[in-house]
């Protein structure tokens, strides 16, 4: 079975789950990027939550699929109090991440996900960069103070930073100290939620640019997200694999696209703008 990156919707992980698939490759995903060779982990409930964008609620109607007997994932989840553990990652049962590792068609978000210090690096660099420079080629956009949101180790960054735009800004949830190591630029720690819960509010930029990220928001903060950053921004680019995530037209209107090989760009501008 192949898991394809930001395939979420459609994902079988072995006996196949529509229903839970997006949230059991987020914990996978996120136990194998602080997971080293450890068979249990411990976390503080509330550190999870905040760090993983997994609330206990979601744990909850994973552990619940075990007992209803469905085999969707080999390891167990114990939450007690304000702690929640996760073991049984030895005899075998670290399948889960060795599957989703040979798994992946593209290996965007497997490096992404291993996170071993600087290792990580998008397959689909060439293409971001190229598709970088005809978006500012094309001179639509307003570069003078640019957001680079779910920002990585700075992929983004360093290709404007090529064609001559300093004033830049990095933004992610994991990355920030290899996005800071690679481009010297400051990296906000923050996630898609705290957007969308207005912690970006008292910021202005003119573009935010956003690189095979979007789409790990959840789908449920993805309206009020957008809605937030079409408060904060007059251009938002997205760059992504896939035609996905869809942008609602409430807050940003569709102003280009175009796809270079396997990067599929688009150019927005705010509807808010003057708000
Ligand atoms: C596939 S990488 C893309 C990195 C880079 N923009 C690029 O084009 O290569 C996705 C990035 O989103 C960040 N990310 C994942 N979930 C996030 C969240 N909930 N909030 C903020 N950033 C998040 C990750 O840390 C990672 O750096």
């Amino acid at each position: 079975m192949i898991l394809k990156y930001n395939d979420f919707d459609n994902l079988e992980y072995r006996k196949g789950s529509i229903e839970f698939g997006g949230l059991l490759t987020k914990l996978l995903e996120y136990l194998r990027l602080v997971r080293k060779e450890e068979k249990e982990l411990t976390f503080n409930l509330d550190e999870f939550v905040k760090k993983s964008n997994i609330t206990k609620e979601e744990l909850e109607s994973l552990l619940k699929t075990k007992e209803e007997g469905k085999h969707l994932f080999d390891f167990d989840i114990i939450i007690d109090g304000n702690t929640v553990t996760f073991t049984g990652f030895d005899s075998g049962k670290t399948r889960p991440f060795e599957s989703i590792r040979t798994e992946y068609e593209d290996l965007g978000v497997e490096d992404f996900y291993k996170k071993k210090g600087n290792e990580y690096t998008n397959p689909h660099l060439k293409y971001i960069e190229e598709s970088i420079k005809t978006i500012v080629d094309l001179g639509i956009v307003n570069l003078s103070k640019v957001l680079d949101l779910g920002s990585g180790t700075g992929e983004v960054t360093n290709e404007l930073n090529n064609l001559g735009y300093y004033n830049v800004e990095g933004l992610d949830l994991y990355l920030c100290d290899e996005y800071e190591n690679n481009t010297g630029y400051k990296c906000m720690e923050m996630s898609f939620d705290d957007i969308q819960q207005g912690k970006l509010k008292d910021k202005k930029y003119s573009t935010i640019i956003c690189s095979y990220a979007l789409h790990l928001a959840d789908k449920s903060i993805l309206h009020d997200l957008l809605w937030e950053l079409s408060l904060i921004s007059e251009y938002l680019v997205i760059l992504s694999p896939t035609k996905k995530p869809e942008i609602s037209e409430d807050s940003w209107e569709l102003i280009y696209s175009f796809t270079n090989v396997k990067s599929k760009n688009r150019i927005y501008t705010s509807k808010n703008r003057n708000i």
